[in-house]
């Protein structure tokens, strides 16, 4: 039998929105977002993420349930903060700003560099010598931030660029500045655009605690807007080591393998405990192994390479899971890419690594099993 091809105008075009491909997160959420016609939008086409199920992690819940994980580093610097970024960055413009600052574990330096380069302003950016993942730092020098590193940790750096942002010439970046929530928000939308509500549980990494805001603030907006019918528990997870918002006490040296969540002391603290209270959520802590464990899983299993505290979400999911009800649909967010501490997933693999093998074919064989 042959098989004719379709001719190519009996193709149904693509939607004219999409006819040049995604347009960024602004552009596709614009009537959600605070911008108007003389925002510049500064834009690397960050957002819609793929939203992908790990039938091999659901199994280890023992029930009939339905996990996903939304996978953000996938955004064009490697993590979500891309989205709080485009926003942030193209509101400083529109205000003339020449300059921005942040405070960085290493994400929002990445992405705070790349967007402000591209908007034509300088980025300075604070971090914690030596507890920065390399890939996140070799990002942040390759845009062209200027890289301070102090002797501190993440909360003292916060601080200082606060303090900064009050008294020179330069925009602050991190999660305090609303625009950065309004565009983590979109999250939130995209979720609910493809499973066509919210989901029962929302599992997320929490450190600062500015993306469990935002995604709460999207989804009570797309609630409002009668998008979706349900709202989520809003599941928060913290590293053992720097788990302030499940002690209820700021930690002063926080410690963690998961070097993005290693902050003692959260800038949207208050926040936090009211979405916590709003969606009967909870925060609990995962130690560093359970962190590790849930990596390797991700990766192993299903094919997903995020980065550790990113897998604070999965790991947190698999240690309450008791509490998850039959046939509830649960998203885990994937935060950020495993690309960017190669470090940690070298040192912390199961998987041996042959070296050392002499280039014949009967040793390649033999070291094979064969
Ligand atoms: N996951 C990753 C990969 C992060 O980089 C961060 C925060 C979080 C989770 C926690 O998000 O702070 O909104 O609760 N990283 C910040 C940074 C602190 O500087 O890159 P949060």
């Amino acid at each position: 039998m042959t098989i004719t091809p379709p001719a190519i105008n009996s193709l149904t075009p693509p939607p004219t929105s999409h006819a040049q491909g995604w347009p960024g997160l602004i552009e596709a959420y614009r009537p959600y977002l605070p911008v108007t016609d003389q925002t510049p939008v500064v834009t690397l086409k960050e957002g819609n993420t793929p939203l992908i199920p790990v039938p091999t992690i659901a199994a280890e819940i023992g029930r009939q349930v339905q996990v996903f994980v939304k996978y953000d580093g996938l955004n064009p610097t490697g993590s979500f903060k891309d989205r709080g970024m485009t926003l942030a960055i193209s509101k400083a413009k529109e205000a003339g700003a020449q300059a921005v600052i942040c405070a960085s574990t290493g994400n929002t330096s990445a992405a705070a560099a790349a967007y402000a380069r591209r908007g034509g302003m300088r980025a300075f950016v604070l971090i914690p010598d030596g507890y920065v993942a390399l890939g996140k730092l070799a990002q942040a020098l390759l845009y062209g931030a200027e890289v301070l590193a102090i002797q501190g940790n993440f909360d003292r750096a916060l601080e200082i660029v606060r303090e900064m942002a009050e008294n020179y010439p330069v925009t602050l970046v991190n999660s305090v500045n609303p625009y950065r929530l309004e565009g983590q928000k979109t999250a939130a939308f995209e979720v609910v655009d493809v499973l066509g509500d919210a989901p029962d549980w929302l599992c997320i990494p929490t450190g600062n605690a500015g993306n469990i805001t935002a995604y709460w603030m999207g989804f009570c907006q797309y609630h409002a807007e009668e998008r979706c019918r349900r709202l989520p528990r809003m599941m928060g997870f913290q590293a053992a080591g720097s788990a302030p918002l499940v002690t209820g006490e700021a930690v002063a040296a926080p410690e963690t393998i998961a070097t993005a969540i290693r902050i003692g002391n959260p800038a949207n603290w208050q926040r936090a405990i009211a979405v916590k209270e709003a969606s009967q959520g909870q925060f609990n802590a995962v130690t560093d192994a359970e962190i590790l464990t849930a990596y390797r899983m991700l990766a192993a299993q299903e094919g997903i390479f995020c980065e550790p505290a990113s897998a604070a979400s999965v790991a947190g999911m698999l240690k309450v899971k008791d509490q998850i009800p039959t046939g509830a649909t649960i998203v885990c967010v994937l935060t950020g890419n495993g690309l960017k501490d190669p470090d940690t997933a070298i040192q912390h693999s199961n998987n041996p690594f042959k070296a050392g093998i002499s280039p014949n074919l009967q040793e390649v064989a033999q070291v094979m099993g064969f």
